[in-house]
Order: C-alpha cells, then structure tokens, then sequence
C-alpha cells in the first residue's frame, strides 16, 4: 500500500449525496479533495451553499470541465442525477479517472431493463462495464475496479437483509415483500411539490406503487444470489424525518428455519465488516441508531404462526445508502482498509 493520497474529485458536490461525501472525506486519512464541482451553483463560494462547511472548506464550486478534473484527479465520485450522469462519467472514465458514480446509471447490468425503467443509455460504450458496489457482496470484484456503480438506497437496505436468507436458501424466492420507508433526503436537494415541509412533515404515504426504479436492481441481485429469476412486490414509503431507511422484507421459511439460523446465516456472511452489525433475533432495530453513520443494522424474527421470516435492516440512505458506501468502495478498490475514513459512531439521539 503506498503512502500516497488518492486524489479525488467530487462531482455533484453541492447536492446532499455530495455534501457528504465532502463532509466524509475530509477526515479520510488517505484522500485529498481536489476538485468540487457543481453545476447551476458552480462559481460560488462553498461556504456559501454549502454552510455546514464554512470555516471548513475554502474556494469556489468548479463548473465540470473533463480535462480539468482528470488532470487533477485519480478518482471521482459522481453525485449526479441518473442520465445527467453517464456521459460524465464516461469523459472521465476515458481520461483514465476511476469513477464512482452514485447514479443509477450503471447498477443495470441488462440494457432492455435499463431502458425499460431509465430510457436511453447516454454512454452505452460502458454499458455492463462497472463492478455493483454492494460491497459486503461484491468485495473481490472491487478490487482494482476502474468503474463502480454505487447501489441504491433501498436496495442497499433491502439486499443486505435478504442476502444471507437467499444465500443459504433459507427461504423461498417466491412472494417476497419488502416494505420500505424512507427520510425524504433520499429525494435530493432540489425543493419538489412532493417532498416540500407542509405536504411531508405530517404524514406518510406509499409512493411510486409497482412503479419504483429500485425495484429491477434489488431483484438483479437477490437473482444473481438465487441463481434464478427473482421477483418481489416492493412498496416505498415516504416518512417525515430527514435521513434513514427502515426496510421491512417478509419470505416464506423454509422448513426448519427460525430466527435463530438466519441470524447465523447473516453472522457468518457478514463476519469483520465494519458496517454490518446483526442483531440478535428478534430486535427491532432503529433509523436513530445508525444515523450519520456507515453502519447497517440487521435483524431477523420468524412466525411460527404463518412461516414468514420478517427481516428488518436500517441505514442512514446519504451514508451506507450513499456516499459512505461510495467510500467504502473507493477503499477496497484502491486496497485500502475497508472501513478507512468510515468507523466513525452515529449520532444518537
Ligand atoms: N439522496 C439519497 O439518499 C441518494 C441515495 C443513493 C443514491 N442517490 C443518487 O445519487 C445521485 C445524487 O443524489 P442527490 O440526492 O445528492 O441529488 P441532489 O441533492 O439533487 O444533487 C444533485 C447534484 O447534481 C448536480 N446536477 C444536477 N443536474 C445536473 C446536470 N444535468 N449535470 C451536471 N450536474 C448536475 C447538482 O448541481 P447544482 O446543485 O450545482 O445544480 C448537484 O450537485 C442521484 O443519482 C441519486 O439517485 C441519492
């Protein structure tokens, strides 16, 4: 491992995926920031749309210019909107810039399902090109990787629960449900009519039914661990808190299985990750407890009743949803410690 910063640029820094990869950087021990870079609030101050910075972070937000940022860069995070982001992606990847991009661009690895839920590829050249930064599922394959698709925020939350049941064939794949609520920062920054204070502060409701674009990647995964087509029936929710994902999935057992040999299942999958903590049966983990961490909370109960396994995960959607598994990636990648920059305890209360 040389001693060498890796130097990296954050494009997209001024949304809230950005921010916190900035906020996350700054006390990585083997990172330098190089480039910040906007789009509509390049030329201004970072302190300025960025205030949690201010004292912190010095300089202007950086309009994007490809030669620019791969002249300065060994890596770049792509904090961008889906589609907005392919054709960055793809300049600075051809600039021999390892990129790791946030959007949805690249997490589909079938281009009839990216089209059918995205529309156009505006880099098909890349297309199936990147490593699914799932990182407790795909930690060899990151190795080295010059191209990493950060996963969703749900599928994140849904496929790290699910994962060690599928795994171990501890449940059927038929008739999966996962029921989902999110923090409303999982929308972005930009102010939606949707997501403004007055119509989500007070209320929760089911958002994007049978329609959601998580939905093929949280099944192109719990297929690939299946080894056979999986579909499951995926309802979002949006909920008045700002961070944090409760995901609750529902499978059938199969026979023999309780709560006590999933928890095994997932203990053994997940032994020395710096994320992943399973719970002992039964909990019932909290957004609270993992919040402005890269922590994921796990926990499995089963119903001798109707033979359902309920499993329950949380993650806070910027940091293990996000930008904090977006480091995670960049550390394995660059055969750095896995949990370099990341260990740091949530915040609670
Ligand atoms: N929010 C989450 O919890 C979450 C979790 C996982 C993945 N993601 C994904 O991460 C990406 C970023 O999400 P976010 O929540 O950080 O979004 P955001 O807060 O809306 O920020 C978007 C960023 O992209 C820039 N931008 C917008 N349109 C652009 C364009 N056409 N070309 C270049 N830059 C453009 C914006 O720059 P200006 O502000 O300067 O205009 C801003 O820096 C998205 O693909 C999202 O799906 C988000």
């Amino acid at each position: 491992m040389s001693n060498e910063k890796i130097r990296v640029a954050i494009v997209g820094a001024t949304g809230y995926t950005g921010a916190e990869l900035l906020r996350i950087l700054l006390s990585h021990p083997s990172v330098e920031v190089t480039s910040i870079v906007g789009q509509s609030k390049a030329g201004r101050p970072v302190a300025e749309v960025l205030p949690s910075l201010a004292g912190i972070v010095s300089g202007v937000v950086d309009a994007f210019d490809a030669d620019r940022v791969a002249a300065g860069a060994d890596a770049a995070f792509c904090a961008l909107p889906h589609g907005a982001s392919a054709g960055i992606v793809a300049q600075l990847h051809a600039r021999g810039v390892r990129v790791f991009d946030l959007s949805a661009d690249f997490r589909i690895g079938d281009l009839d399902t990216y089209t059918r839920w995205y529309g156009e590829h505006h880099a098909p050249e890349l297309f199936g090109k990147a490593v699914y930064g799932l990182v407790e599922l795909h930690r060899a394959e990151l190795r080295g990787a010059t191209l990493v698709a950060v996963p969703g925020c749900y599928p994140t939350a849904a496929n790290l629960a699910l994962a060690p049941l599928v795994n171990a064939k501890l449940v059927s794949t038929e008739g999966v449900i996962i029921d989902a609520k999110s923090g409303v920062s999982g929308a972005g920054r930009a102010p939606g009519e949707r997501t403004h204070f007055s119509e989500t502060s007070e209320g929760i409701r089911a958002y994007k039914l049978l329609s959601h674009r998580h939905t093929p990647e949280i099944e192109q995964e719990l297929s690939r661990l299946a080894d056979r087509p999986v579909q499951v029936i995926f309802t979002p929710h949006l909920v008045p808190m700002t961070r944090g994902i409760l995901s609750t999935a529902y499978a059938v057992a199969a026979p023999g299985v309780d709560a006590v040999r999933c928890t095994e299942a997932a203990r053994a999958l997940y032994e020395g990750s710096p994320s992943v903590v399973v719970l002992d049966p039964g909990a019932s983990p909290d957004t609270l407890w993992i919040r402005g961490s890269n922590r994921v909370h796990l926990s499995y109960t089963f119903d001798p009743r109707t033979g359902r396994v309920i499993a329950l995960s949380t993650i806070d959607n910027l940091v293990k949803g996000a930008s904090g598994q977006a480091v995670q990636c960049l550390n394995v990648a660059f055969d750095r410690p896995e949990g370099e920059g990341l260990l740091f305890a949530p915040q609670w209360p």
